[in-house]
């Protein structure tokens, strides 16, 4: 591997500039990515065919000077093969054909095989890291069992998600049974994703800050905590370094730490220099620039970028990200300054 600044700092050690990546970084910002989803119909397609997930994975890395790739997918692909059946609306986010509302839902769910139902993310891996040739590391990923479950429940994005925050009390024992499945199933996915390739997972828990500090820990920290320690007694998956992002739950950090991961994403809500004090070095942090800055100009963000590594010191184990997703009509000027300021 030529650049592994990503890797050193999840392993905490001294890096000469900190790595930068930004997540959804291949995305609707970038003309050359609409473009080729115009081509091939829908987001979908993209998803699910190797070659056009590999040529959009690498369409950032061509502007940019990014310290890491990312595969270009999606984690509804995971709910999708087991059998819900996942459509794409212009403008309007994920929708299933079925929801889940029963227990007899939960069993009817398949647990996908990787090198089958989701053969193409394991080819797509597999062409990624060829084109890559060891310039950066590649961060593969899954939704967290909370969040994916929030739209198996739901069926689309909508309304807080209020349907999976009910279930959570009228029906445990079903989101239980639906927690559990999805345990299985990421695990086995993951596996898939590492045997492929990937060097760095990340588990995306967006909706974690949706529950209560309680409920947070109970149903979405448990869950993803079974996966990690899955992943991490497996001798063909243990050397695997794993980001764990639970956006909006930071009240519940300290047992974030304890779940065995090396690496915690942080949202722009906190500042990086308290959660840096609380973790006590034991995890490297990544984070967190406000999306919203990105809309500012050149000059805001560098100065931005400075206070955020003053903010930090000295001290090893910093990714610097964006705290959640970079947005769709980010000028590219703007992300361009960002990741020079890091690297400046
Ligand atoms: O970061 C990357 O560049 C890798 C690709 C990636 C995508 N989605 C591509 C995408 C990753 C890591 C994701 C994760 C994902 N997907 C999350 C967790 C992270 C987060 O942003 O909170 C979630 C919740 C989803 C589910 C999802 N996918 C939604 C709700 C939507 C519609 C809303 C939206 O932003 O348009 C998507 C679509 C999606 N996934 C797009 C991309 C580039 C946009 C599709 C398009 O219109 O071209």
């Amino acid at each position: 591997m030529k650049n592994t600044r990503l890797l050193q700092a999840l392993n905490l050690e001294v890096v000469d500039v900190p790595p930068v990546w930004l997540m959804r970084q291949a995305g609707r910002y970038l003309p050359e990515y609409r473009a080729l989803r115009a081509k091939a119909g829908n987001f979908l397609t993209l998803c699910q065919t190797p070659e056009l997930a590999t040529e959009i994975t690498l369409q950032p890395l061509k502007r940019f000077d990014l310290d890491a790739a990312i595969l270009f997918s999606d984690i509804l692909t995971l709910p999708e093969a087991m059998g819900l059946g996942l459509s794409f609306q212009e403008g309007e986010g994920p929708r299933f054909e079925r929801r889940i509302e029963t227990l007899k839902d939960v069993d009817k769910l398949a647990i996908p095989d990787t090198e089958d139902a989701l053969n193409y993310v394991v080819k797509a891996v597999q062409l990624i890291k060829k084109e890559l040739n060891g310039r950066v590391p590649l961060i593969g990923f899954a939704g967290s069992p909370w969040t994916v479950a929030c739209y198996m429940i739901e069926g689309n994005s909508h309304k807080n998600f209020i349907n999976a925050r009910k279930m959570a009390y009228q029906a445990p024992e079903v989101l239980n049974a639906l927690l559990d499945k999805l345990v299985i199933a990421t695990t086995q996915y993951l596996k898939g994703q590492i045997l492929a390739g990937v060097d760095v997972l990340m588990l995306f828990d967006t909706w974690g800050g949706l529950l209560t500090p309680a409920y947070y820990r109970a149903f979405s920290l448990a869950s993803m905590q079974k996966i990690i320690a899955n992943l991490k007694s497996d001798p063909a998956t243990q050397h695997i370094p794993i980001i764990l992002f639970s956006k909006g739950a930071l009240t519940n950090i300290d047992a974030m730490v304890e779940s065995g991961v090396q690496g915690l994403g942080i949202d722009w809500t906190v500042s990086m220099r308290q959660m840096r004090e609380r973790v006590q070095g034991k995890v490297c942090l990544q984070g967190n620039l406000d999306p919203a800055v990105l809309f500012s100009t050149p000059q805001i963000v560098q100065s931005t970028v400075r206070d955020l590594l003053n903010e930090w010191g000295p001290h090893p184990g910093l990714i610097v990200n964006l705290g959640h997703g970079i947005e769709q009509h980010t000028p590219i000027e703007n992300v361009q300054a960002f990741i020079e300021a890091v690297h400046a």
